[in-house]
């Protein structure tokens, strides 16, 4: 027995350690096709990594006063040895973040992945996207540029809408009567401690409701149903170590290519990435002309603005956005299709999924642009395509004409 078996049998006396690497990497089946799709969990899991490094790196620098906080993040650009790069690292990370996620979830509606068994999976998914949004709108004060004052008040004043208690609830968010240093302070604990430490909370969560119950793939079929009678190894699964723990590396090379192409290259994506105004430190008695939230945020945005005010009051559209993202969270109970897979779905549910998808990029479009009357009328069609996608799903789900679902796995 050689020294490192001896000290691996010493640790696994005292700790799970071969039981969990056996659970979880090297006999973990998971199905043998998974595609291109399948990339971007892993990849949310080395930005959420990379993000929590940088982020360190920059709070050592950053002073979290609104008197200071514009200079240190300029006296990290330009004095703090590499400090320019990671904060371009952690601000193009931000994009990058939900740029995976996006497509994350897009593979999730594409093969079906919230349906039962995965319906815990997918609510813990949700949780991890609201956290996320959290963490990017509290991060985006910290610079102190306008749009970070400005987006923030604009997102706070919201929820004055809400009748009765709604501007206590808002002051209550601020800690102020208008944004200010303790708004920034407690930014500043929220997005450094805070929700940091639910969004690791929550992906382990959902990290071990996807082992419990195993991962779906692009036929949407159970390997778990077709196991080897002596062995019990589902026939179509293989050990994700090492093989895809190899070919997820292939990913992550692709990715920090391309990341590492916009770090250099183009940090704020022209403007949309960091936004121009947000180089102009904050000043309270200046509202920029155009205020426009980070683009992730743009669809929901556009909803917002496209509904009606009622009453002078702003609270039908802030409940329609508000609907826009918590109607995610039903999705397994709204699809009452035969099969998950788009593949095997017929032709209705593949024509809805495109508009919904094209609903949603054309918000996001809107949503950076100055309102109009004819941006709005655009905005209120696509709102409306966007919601009934999922208000009429257990419809066309139902009357949808699907394929039969092959027995085993395909290529
Ligand atoms: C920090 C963010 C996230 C991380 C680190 C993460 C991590 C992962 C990982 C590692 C996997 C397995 C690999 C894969 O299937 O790609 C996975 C699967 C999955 N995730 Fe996430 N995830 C995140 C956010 C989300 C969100 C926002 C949703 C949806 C609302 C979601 C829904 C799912 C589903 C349904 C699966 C199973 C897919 C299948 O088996 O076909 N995840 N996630």
């Amino acid at each position: 027995m050689n020294s490192l078996t001896k000290l691996v049998g010493w640790i696994d006396e005292r700790f799970p350690l071969t039981s969990n690497w056996k659970a979880h990497l090297s006999e973990y089946y998971a199905p043998k096709n998974f595609n291109f799709w399948y990339f971007f969990g892993s990849l949310a899991l080395l930005v959420l990594v990379m993000q929590i490094v940088t982020g360190i790196f920059l709070t050592m620098n950053y002073k979290p006063d609104t008197a200071m906080a514009f200079a240190s993040v300029e006296y990290i650009m330009r004095d703090v040895p590499w400090g320019w790069l990671i904060r371009y690292l952690h601000s193009t990370g931000a994009s990058a973040f939900f740029i995976v996620v996006y497509l994350h979830m897009m593979r999730g509606l594409m093969y079906g992945s919230y349906r039962k068994p995965r319906e815990l999976l997918w609510i813990f998914g949700m949780l991890i996207y609201l956290a996320l949004m959290a963490e990017a709108f509290m991060g985006y004060l910290l610079p102190w540029g306008q749009m970070s004052f400005w987006g923030a008040q604009v997102i706070i004043n919201l929820f004055t809408a809400i009748p009765f208690v709604g501007p206590d609830i808002s002051v209550w968010i601020r800690g102020d009567y208008v944004i200010g240093d303790a708004t920034l302070n407690r930014f500043f604990a929220f997005h450094v401690i805070a929700v940091p430490l639910v969004l690791l909370g929550l992906v382990v969560a959902h990290v071990l409701a996807l082992h419990e119950v195993g991962s779906n793939n692009p036929d949407g079929i159970e390997i778990k149903k077709n196991k080897d009678p002596v062995t019990h190894i589902p026939l179509d699964g293989i050990p994700f170590h090492p093989y895809y723990t190899v070919k997820d590396i292939v990913g992550v090379v692709v990715f920090l290519m391309v990341f590492s192409a916009i770090v250099f290259f183009a940090p704020d994506m022209g403007g949309y990435f960091l936004e121009y105004n947000n180089f102009v430190p904050a000043d309270p008695f200046k509202t920029p002309a155009h205020i426009a939230p980070v683009w992730y945020f743009t669809p929901f945005y556009a909803i917002l603005r496209a509904v009606p005010p009622m009453f002078g009051s702003q609270f039908p559209g802030v409940i329609a956005m508000g609907v826009a993202v918590m109607i995610l969270f039903f999705l397994p109970w709204l699809d009452k299709g035969k099969v998950k897979s788009i593949r095997y779905r017929g032709t209705v549910y593949k024509v809805w999924l495109g508009l919904f998808v094209f609903s949603f990029v054309g918000l996001g479009v809107l949503g950076v642009l100055p309102s109009t009357p004819l941006y709005t009328i655009f905005a209120q069609i696509l709102s409306a395509i966007y919601f009934a996608f999922f208000f009429l799903m257990p419809w066309y789900t139902k009357i949808d004409k699907t394929k039969p679902e092959p027995a085993r796995v395909t290529g």
